[in-house]
């Protein structure tokens, strides 16, 4: 197993270019099954996650030509609508199967996901509102099982809550049902737009694009033909480099980014004191002073993302004085503190709040990656830490951080990747 090995202290400098999305790339894969022909999806990161959604299009039986960032797939040669238990537990983006396969071949079987280290993360959304239109729903040994012999129906979905992926799953069952879906209570992130202005440039109609109201006229039955599609840049990514930024007291600047995505980041790092110089597509990020505690919910986009929440908790952790950090998306997403507090942060949590008082210094220490984005926050840290810190399972990390020593190391990191001994 790999681990990183960081030797805290060095100040960082230049630019770094920022990858394409990997939570757009995963429902613009999963969108190709609605195809029968090649297409072309360019700006892919370089991640473990994109690698596993590709590996499960090809154990259906579809073609894939997959090198680093660009892949051709060919959804014309599926011949099995079951996605295994091993794949889905390996990545629950595979859920995002369920509404394509569904809608284009009429059944399908689909592991359930279960839950992860962030929380329960229930897929009872996708599976009421996919029964509104007309699949019959079965819940047998693990898996989900689907029907819809003679396809889907246009209905009205109301999410109670609001959910991404249950909004990515549906759009793309509604892309091929017969008649309209009206979705009300739709996500509206930056990689929910991209779906449906993929969809939309295959020709279905969709109205009310990066709204919370959402209506798709189907293809009833048809196949969509996809234009080439190149790959939003990653709002998480590009926020964890503006963490580096501010949290090494350097000035960064981001490469191939959209600024409009990052909004609130940039908002709460000004707050922070950060100051910015914001370009078309770039954001260079000078430090602050001293950095000042922040206050900050998690909430859907255009709000504070939840995938930012740790890497800001560990800048918060060296502000002057206590900020307050509340999770509202998921239960558990603060496996990171404790983490966190053995390189030296002073974090308490209470229910979903955590109260961060602000330390002067971190210490190395041996640390464990729980989930991908905690992980990041532990790099942060480890980045400014007194003395050698070691982050280990960093298999998360590599689900979905693209060369991520590679890039810090570029910009004067003492980061290297070690094997650990057997
Ligand atoms: C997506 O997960 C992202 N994953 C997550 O990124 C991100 O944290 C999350 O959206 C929120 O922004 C991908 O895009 C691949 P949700 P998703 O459905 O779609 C509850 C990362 O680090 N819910 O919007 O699974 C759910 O439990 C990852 O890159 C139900 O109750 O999130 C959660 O509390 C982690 N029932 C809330 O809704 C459902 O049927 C939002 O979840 C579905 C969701």
């Amino acid at each position: 197993m790999d681990y990183l090995q960081i030797n805290g202290g060095n100040k960082l400098r230049g630019s770094v270019t920022i990858s394409g999305a990997k939570n757009a790339a995963l429902p613009i894969i999963a969108a190709t099954i609605l195809s029968d022909k090649e297409v072309a999806l360019t700006n892919l990161p370089n991640v473990v996650d994109i690698r596993t959604l590709l590996k499960l299009l090809t154990m259906l039986g579809g073609e894939v030509d997959h090198h680093e960032t660009v892949a051709k797939v060919n959804n014309g040669s599926i011949t099995s609508t079951k996605a295994v238990y091993e794949i889905v537990s390996q990545m629950r983006a595979s859920i995002l199967v369920l509404g394509p396969l569904l809608t284009r071949f009429g059944e399908c079987e689909v592991s359930l996901p279960g839950g992860c280290a962030i929380g329960q993360r229930p897929i009872d959304l996708h599976l009421t509102a996919l029964e509104a239109m007309g699949a019959q729903i079965e819940i047998k040994g693990g898996y989900v099982r689907a029907e819809a012999p003679n396809g889907l129906k246009g209905a009205k979905i109301i999410f109670d809550k609001i959910t991404v992926g249950g909004t990515e799953n549906i759009v793309m069952a509604a892309a091929m049902a017969k008649g309209t879906t009206t979705i009300l209570n739709a996500a509206k992130e930056p990689e929910i737009v991209q779906l449906c202005e993929m969809i939309a440039d295959a020709g279905v109609k969709i109205e009310g694009i990066g709204t919370s109201e959402l209506s798709i006229e189907g293809t009833d039955g048809k196949p969509l033909e996809f234009k080439e599609v190149e790959i939003i840049p990653d709002r998480i990514e590009a926020g964890t480099y503006l963490c580096a930024g501010a949290i090494s007291n350097s000035t960064i600047t981001l490469d191939k980014v959209n600024p409009e995505h990052i909004r609130s980041s940039i908002d709460k790092l000004e707050s922070m004191g950060c100051t910015f110089d914001i370009g078309k597509d770039s954001v260079t990020i000078h430090p602050a002073d001293e950095l000042k505690p922040v206050n900050l919910i998690t909430i859907e986009y255009p709000g504070f993302p939840t995938d930012m929440q740790a890497q800001f908790m560990a800048v918060a952790a060296l502000a002057k004085g206590e900020s307050l950090i509340e999770e509202r998306l998921f239960e558990n997403r603060f496996m990171h503190v404790s983490e966190l507090n053995r390189l030296g942060a002073d974090i308490w949590l209470k229910g979903s709040t955590a109260a961060v008082k602000g330390v002067d210094l971190f210490y190395a220490a041996d640390v464990m990656a729980t989930d991908l984005r905690a992980s990041s926050a532990l790099v942060l840290a480890a980045l400014v830490a007194e003395g050698t810190t070691n982050v280990r399972r960093i298999y998360h990390l590599d689900r979905g951080y693209d060369n991520l020593e590679g890039k810090l190391s570029a910009l004067g990191a003492d980061i290297v990747r070690k094997k650990e001994e057997a």
